[in-house]
């Protein structure tokens, strides 16, 4: 890891000051959701399905059972309309009549001892009447989207008839859940106004601010939505906390205090949103070198009961399905349907390390079955400069696919040892070296930026500035490289740089944190914002100190105008001398800024053709492991991976984050699987579903390659979830090259690895 190197100076952006959020988090200062109290406050349970599909025939209050002091709501208390509003307005926020999936919310209840609550919560008596219930994703005929992207599909008959070789291949993956550190934790305080206040663990908090709107009939005014220290959520608290902040808000408004509801371990674990499962199939005609003539591709992924962002997810993997190569012909289907499980939502990555598996898997199965190596293959394939994506999106800019396999190549010492670990036979464990390739679209898909218009800005504070937007930091750095971004831009120092707790009555919707967009779209619009605020106050600093207007800058906190006719420049004031005479004569200064997207980047959304994304970040990674040919356990020895993020803001966070997701990743490669038992998740805790401890973790070295986006702050793209997506097939690859076996499944288990044996004898 890079540290603060104090010889460095000029700018915080591209050097790692000290985050934000560290200090309270390691003292123990920070106050997430648990620690908060709030007067006269109750605690809130949730009555949930314990069958998978069927009609509820009744819901019995058990009146032998004393319920005073208790606050009991039901779908009939709800005063707005009974739905979860995000895509579709499918899922209601309390069953009324049918429940679809095992843990769905039937009623509520709240009350001021806990004990009291576990007692309550085995006196409500549901009578059912069986449904028949859908578990499995090839078996369910509801879509709730389908999506097709064609390039040049009448040409693809006579490739597949002229090709060298027709490989085929089916992979499939499974759930994961995002098992943050602090569960999903809301409280509503209700208001003399008749409103409610929600503070809590989040991602996004207007998208509870519009969902409460429908639910409660409440308008915009009389909601305020505020985020607590988050304890983590990649993608796991996206859409959930829309749901348990409408639960407490119904409770809160019955009982007429504020009610609390935090999940234990296990209720969070089974209720709430995991990676959808996927099942992708491929077809690809290949030449005789190894060029890609054509594919198809079909991808079925498992969305759960209720729509939620399914569409969304299902759209950015069919989008990434055909991986990081160029493609003349190709045909990717792709459809997310409904079976009766929880429904399955944001998981980092959001629907690309499911097909990035496919794609990357297969590649190997292509090297492996035409006795290509699989680095050659990859580069001879990869996208370049000015080549076209599957929708026909030209890539016009910072495009890394070359340079990240370069540095993973030389980081990881990949042609020694490659070679090394094929002249080891003997005995009876067995070395690989194994890699992939992958592209992360940055920001929301298609036309997702244009119509979201994201908002966020600056106000100016006697010493710097404050940074005004609804992003969420939930670990990742938010805070941190947002006052970065903001005090080059501004002038000032990184200290003098405050950023405001997101509140949605006090902050302008810079959209939800998601989809790799915090750095790139809503740091360049504060980037933006906050050099318009120098602007403003450089004009300022000109008439009070007879400078002419546009010949003044601020840099590192003081003014300087420019010496007619000469290099020189001349000290004007320090910052904090011209924002306090402009705060005390002209009083408050705030620049807001809309997201501008580059121009020319346009998606047809009916047609699926066009500019999927703005850009996209490239990552490359070799993992090196050892297979034991008696118990098939796979040992992790060295990851290295080579991530192309534009400009590493703060390269210690960027670091950080490739660490976190690559750890994340080989949980989703090695470790993680969720048994089902009739749609009702059976290993819901940390004992019996497994992620990498760091003691699991092997030895992981990340390279910082810097191609930048010319439309991105300091050159800056995504980065939040590439790191999740090559991971797992490079596992894959590096397990072929150790054994000469292709596991097409995650995870890679030991009794994957003696069937892909098997199967390959
Ligand atoms: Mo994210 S997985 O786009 O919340």
């Amino acid at each position: 890891m890079k540290q603060l190197d104090e010889e460095e100076v000029g700018g915080a952006v591209g050097r790692s000051p000290p985050r934000r959020d560290g200090p309270g988090k390691v003292t123990g200062r920070a106050k997430y959701l648990d620690d908060l109290t709030f007067p006269d406050q109750l605690w809130g349970r949730t009555v949930r399905s314990t069958v998978a599909h069927a009609k509820v025939k009744s819901v019995t209050f058990d009146p032998a059972f004393d319920w005073s002091g208790i606050t009991r709501v039901t779908a009939t208390d709800i005063p707005g309309e009974n739905v979860v509003a995000l895509i579709v307005d499918d899922q209601p926020c309390l069953a009324d009549g049918v429940v679809r999936h095992c843990e769905e919310a039937i009623a509520l209840i709240a009350g001021k001892d806990r004990e009291q609550l576990e007692q309550a919560l085995l006196h409500v008596k549901i009578e059912y009447e069986p449904l028949p219930p859908v578990f499995d994703l090839l078996h369910s005929d509801v879509a709730f989207k389908k999506y097709k992207i064609e390039r040049a599909v009448e040409t693809l008959p006579e490739i597949f008839a002229k090709a060298y070789r027709i490989v085929e291949g089916t992979y499939k993956v499974r759930h994961q859940e995002q098992m943050y550190i602090e569960p999903n934790a809301i409280c509503a305080v209700p208001r003399p106004d008749g409103g409610v206040t929600i503070h809590g663990s989040m991602q996004c908090p207007f998208y509870i601010h519009r969902a409460l709107q429908r639910l409660m009939k409440l308008p915009t005014e009389k909601i305020a939505v505020i985020q607590t220290v988050t304890g983590g959520g990649f993608g796991g608290k996206e859409d959930y906390p829309s749901m348990l902040a409408g639960h407490a808000a119904l409770l809160a408004r019955k009982a007429g205090k504020p009610v609390k509801m935090i999940y234990k371990r296990d209720e969070d674990v089974a209720a709430t949103t995991k990676r959808h499962p996927a099942v992708i199939k491929h077809r690809t005609a290949v030449a005789q070198d190894g060029t890609l003539l054509g594919c198809e591709i079909d991808v079925v992924m498992d969305g759960g009961a209720y729509c939620t962002l399914s569409p969304v997810v299902a759209s950015r993997g069919v989008l990434h399905a055909g991986g990081a190569y160029r493609w003349p012909a190709c045909r990717i289907d792709c459809r997310v349907v409904m079976t009766n499980t929880p429904p399955n939502g944001a998981f980092r990555g959001f629907g690309v390390p499911q097909t990035m598996f496919g794609i990357e898997a297969h590649m190997e199965r292509i090297a492996h079955e035409l006795g290509l190596d699989p680095l050659e293959l990859r580069r001879k394939n990869a996208l370049e400069l000015g080549d076209q994506t599957p929708t026909g999106q030209e890539l016009l800019w910072s495009v890394a696919a070359q340079e990240v396999l370069d540095a993973a190549v030389a980081k990881s010492d990949w042609h020694r040892k490659r070679h090394l670990f094929e002249s080891e036979v003997t005995g009876r464990k067995r070395r690989g070296i194994g890699l992939s390739l992958a592209l992360h679209g940055a920001g929301f898909t298609g036309a997702g930026e244009v119509r979201l218009k994201a908002r966020a800005g600056v106000e100016l504070t006697p010493r710097g500035c404050r940074v005004l937007a609804i992003s969420t930091d939930i670990g990742q750095g938010t805070e941190t490289v947002f006052a970065q971004m903001a005090a080059d831009s501004l002038g000032v120092n990184f200290d003098d740089v405050e950023v405001a707790i997101p509140d949605t009555s006090k902050m302008p919707d810079s959209g939800p944190t998601v989809a790799s967009r915090t750095v790139m779209v809503v740091g360049g619009t504060i980037a933006s914002a906050a050099r318009a605020l120098q602007a403003a106050l450089a004009s300022f600093a000109a008439e009070r100190y007879g400078a002419e207007a546009g010949q003044v800058t601020c840099r590192e906190g003081i003014f300087y105008a420019t010496v007619p006719d000469s290099p020189a420049e001349r000290p004007l004031a320090p910052f904090g001398a011209i924002a306090s005479a402009y705060l005390d004569e002209r009083g408050p200064l705030r620049c807001i800024e809309q997201y501008a997207h580059p121009p020319g980047i346009e998606f047809d959304e009916v047609a699926y053709r066009g500019d999927a994304y703005p850009c996209f970040a490239w990552a490359a990674t070799v993992v090196e492991l050892e297979v034991d040919l008696d118990t098939f356990e796979i040992k992790l020895d060295r990851v290295v991976h080579a991530c192309d993020v534009g400009k590493a803001i703060h390269p210690v966070l960027a670091e950080g984050q490739i660490e976190g997701g690559t750890v994340q990743a080989l949980g989703y490669a090695l470790l993680e699987e969720h048994f089902y038992k009739e749609g009702r998740v059976i290993n819901t805790r940390l004992q019996n579903y497994l992620i990498p401890t760091s003691m699991d973790a092997p030895v992981i070295e990340s390279v910082l390659v810097e191609d930048p986006y010319p439309h991105g702050p300091y050159g800056a793209k995504g980065l939040g979830e590439l790191p999740m997506d090559g991971p797992a097939p490079a596992v894959v690859a590096a397990v072929l090259h150790a054994i000469g076996a292709l596991v097409p499944e995650l995870p890679v288990t030991p009794e994957r690895v003696m069937a892909a044996l098997e199967a390959a004898r």
